[in-house]
C-alpha cells in the first residue's frame, strides 16, 4: 500500500534547473508553456525557471509547512544523506559532481534558492501544497508536468496501483508527463515500468524511454515520455 505523507520522516532533497533540463532533456520551451513539477520538494527549478520567464508551477505535500521547518529539516537529513551517498559511492558515476562533498553543495545551493523563494515575503514561483495521486489542478491546466527523483524511484515505497492512479492524475492535469529517473533507490530498473507502459497505452497514451545526457545513478540515464497518442 501506499504510504501517506508524513513530514516527520520526510527527507527533502532538491535539484537545480541545470539539471532538471539535464534529466527531461528540456533543450528549449514551447513558448508560453505551462509546467507543472509534481514531487517538487526543494528543488530551485520552478524559482529559477519562474526568473528565466517561464511558468512553473510547483506541488509537493512538503509546502503545507513553512520555510523554516523545512530548513530545519534539511539540517536533520543532511548528514545521513551524505553518509549515505559516501557508503553507497561505487553505486554513482562521480564524472559530473566529483566528490559526495561537493555533491551535498550543489544540492544545498539549490535548495537555498527555494528556501529563499519559498519563504520569503513575495514568492516569485507559485507552490502548491498537494499529494499525488489526487491533484487540485483542473483537466489539462498544463502543457508538460515533470516528476523527478519520485515517481518509479520509490517504487518500493509506492506500489504499481498507487503509480497508475499517480500518473493518470498527471495525465488528466497535463498535456504529457516525463519522469526521471527509471531506476528504484538500489538502482535497478523500476518494477513498474513496463506494467506502466503496457496499463497507459491500454489507456490510448504512447511512452517512449529516451535517453539523456545526465547519469547520477549508474545506468540512470534515461527518462519517461508519456503523451497521448495521435490520432
Ligand atoms: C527526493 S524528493 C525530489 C524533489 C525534487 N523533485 C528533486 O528532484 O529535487 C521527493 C519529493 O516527493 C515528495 N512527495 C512525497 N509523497 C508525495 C506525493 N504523494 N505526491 C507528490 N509528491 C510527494 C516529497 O515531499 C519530496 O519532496
Amino acid at each position: 500500500m501506499p504510504q501517506a505523507f508524513d513530514f516527520k520522516t520526510a527527507v527533502p532533497w532538491g535539484r537545480s534547473f541545470t539539471e532538471y533540463c539535464a534529466f527531461f532533456a528540456l533543450d528549449e520551451f514551447a513558448p508560453g508553456a505551462k509546467v507543472l513539477d509534481c514531487g517538487a520538494g526543494p528543488s530551485s527549478f520552478a524559482v529559477e525557471a519562474t526568473e528565466r520567464g517561464l511558468s512553473v508551477c510547483a506541488a509537493d505535500p512538503l509546502y503545507s509547512v513553512s520555510a523554516d521547518r523545512i530548513a530545519r529539516r534539511i539540517e536533520e537529513v543532511r548528514p545521513t544523506m551524505l553518509a549515505s551517498i559516501r557508503q553507497a559511492q561505487a553505486r554513482f558515476v562521480w564524472d559530473h559532481y566529483g566528490t559526495p562533498k561537493k555533491q551535498e553543495a550543489v544540492r544545498l545551493a539549490a535548495m537555498q534558492r527555494f528556501l529563499a523563494d519559498f519563504g520569503g515575503d513575495q514568492r516569485s514561483a507559485q507552490y502548491v501544497a498537494a499529494a499525488l495521486p489526487s491533484l487540485p489542478f483542473r483537466d489539462r491546466a498544463f502543457d508538460l508536468a515533470l516528476s523527478s527523483h519520485f515517481l518509479l524511484l520509490y517504487s518500493k515505497q509506492f506500489d504499481l496501483a498507487f503509480h497508475l492512479e499517480a500518473i493518470r492524475e498527471l495525465l488528466r492535469v497535463a498535456r504529457s508527463l516525463r519522469i526521471f529517473p527509471l531506476l528504484d533507490l538500489d538502482g535497478r530498473r523500476s518494477q513498474h515500468l513496463e506494467p506502466l507502459r503496457q496499463a497507459l497505452a491500454g489507456d490510448g497514451f504512447e511512452s517512449e524511454v529516451v535517453r539523456v545526457d545526465y547519469e547520477f545513478q549508474k545506468g540512470g540515464n534515461e527518462m519517461l515520455r508519456v503523451e497521448l497518442r495521435a490520432q
